[in-house]
């Protein structure tokens, strides 16, 4: 945490600023004007988590009981099991080989009499073909969540990511390049789904200001469950936000320049981005080994090891695709949901086990300079001269 954010988080505690808000009044309303503002999006409404945003979005859309949800494969589990918990239905279909992104062509293959919604996720920052699934919304009628989760300030042929869908979510978890320690932000347009929001997840207060009389008649519950973000959250996430457009633009920066020269190195492949769009704040940053490039006999395993012992801070992705994991690929752990949840795997995942074939992960600061990151691309040379040598012995 910058000091700036430590001071503020000392400062409310000591004015005895409220550590509950339900009317979304001081720093809860603050925050949300200041992120639709900087992330140019419909009135946003901040909520405990960005599983919750989901969770309340998904509720919110209002979709038919058991109609499904299409989102990709590889997103983090939650950019769709919030979903199976409003009574839907998901389907996971394979991503782009290059970008991780819902692929259009799986999606439109995939759409069903049952389909109601899609479900993009830009993945590790880099955003989704919108024009492409936005215009298979259209033509099949069909809802658009954005989970920009990781792509703080991406945006697709210039326009923000989370402008595009009927309602997008960023979570601020403590890895988010907007930091809240845990929270979500959600945004909508359309004022009925925002109310809808609204009512899923904060009661009383904020529920009271309903303009719709047949949700504000359930504003003293709501639909039961709480989703507030806690406030010291809010003061966290505002002092952060100050110079969150500085911070990405630097980091882009930095990592454009790790990508130019990492190219240039025998074995290595930066991450690809397309020429339209932007990755923002770059969630995580994974170059691909082909270590056949280096030395017919070099594996992967044996770069990796060299960069680690050589002090690159460089790891494996160690969470898998969605398709192998328990949640979406076996029954149901619980009766009470054994009836309504169906996930369905519409593979192959050919795409999606191409983009993470041979990826490694290379933790970037947000305080890394242009010193730090030319220190790791000659610890990537030298490994690369190294094994090659060693294997063309
Ligand atoms: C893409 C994506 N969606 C949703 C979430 C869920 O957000 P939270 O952890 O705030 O509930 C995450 C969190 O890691 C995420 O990476």
């Amino acid at each position: 945490m910058s000091e700036r954010t430590i001071t503020a988080v000392d400062r409310y505690l000591r004015d005895g600023g409220p550590l509950s808000v339900a009317d979304g009044a001081g720093v809860i309303g603050e925050l949300e004007r200041r992120m639709a503002d900087v992330l140019g999006v419909g009135p946003v409404l901040t909520f405990s988590s960005g599983t919750a945003a989901l969770h309340a979005g998904y509720l919110a859309l209002d979709l038919p009981p058991g109609s499904t949800v299409i989102g990709p494969v590889n997103t983090f589990h939650a950019s769709l099991s919030p979903a199976l918990h409003a009574g839907l239905n998901v389907v996971l279909v394979d991503v782009d080989p290059e970008t991780g992104t819902l692929c259009p062509q799986a999606l439109a293959e995939a759409i069903s009499e049952d389909t109601a919604c899609v479900t993009v996720s830009h993945h590790l920052g880099h955003p989704a073909e919108m024009d492409e699934i936005v215009a298979i919304c259209r033509e099949r009628r069909l809802r658009l969540v954005e989970d920009c989760s990781h792509a703080y300030l991406s945006t697709y042929k210039g326009r923000p990511v989370g402008s595009f869908g009927d309602l997008a979510v960023w979570s601020m978890q403590a890895r988010k390049r907007l930091c809240a320690g845990e929270g979500g932000l959600f945004a909508a347009r359309d004022r009925a789904l925002y109310e809808r929001a609204v009512l899923a997840g904060h009661y009383r207060g904020r529920s009271y200001q309903l303009r719709d009389a047949s949700l504000r008649a359930f504003a003293d519950t709501g639909l039961g469950l709480k989703y507030r973000l806690h406030p010291l959250g809010a003061v966290i996430a505002l002092a952060e936000s100050e110079d969150l457009a500085a911070r990405v633009a630097r980091r882009d920066d930095v990592l454009q320049h790790f990508s130019d020269r990492l190219s240039r190195i025998a074995g290595i492949r930066p991450p690809i981005v397309r020429e339209h769009v932007t990755v923002g704040g770059w969630f995580s940053y994974r170059p691909r080994l082909v270590p056949g490039e280096v030395g017919p006999d070099v594996t992967a395993g044996q770069y990796l090891a060299a960069l680690q012992s050589a002090g690159v801070p460089a790891h494996c992705p160690s969470v898998g695709s969605l398709d192998q994991m328990a949640l979406f690929s076996r029954p149901a752990p619980l009766r009470v949901v054994e009836g309504s949840w169906r996930p369905r795997l519409h593979g192959p995942f050919d795409g999606d086990r191409a983009f993470d074939q041979d990826k490694i992960n290379v933790t970037i600061r947000d305080d890394d300079d242009l010193g730090v990151i030319d220190g790791y691309v000659q610890e990537f040379a030298a490994v690369s001269r190294r094994l090659g040598t060693q294997d063309a012995r």
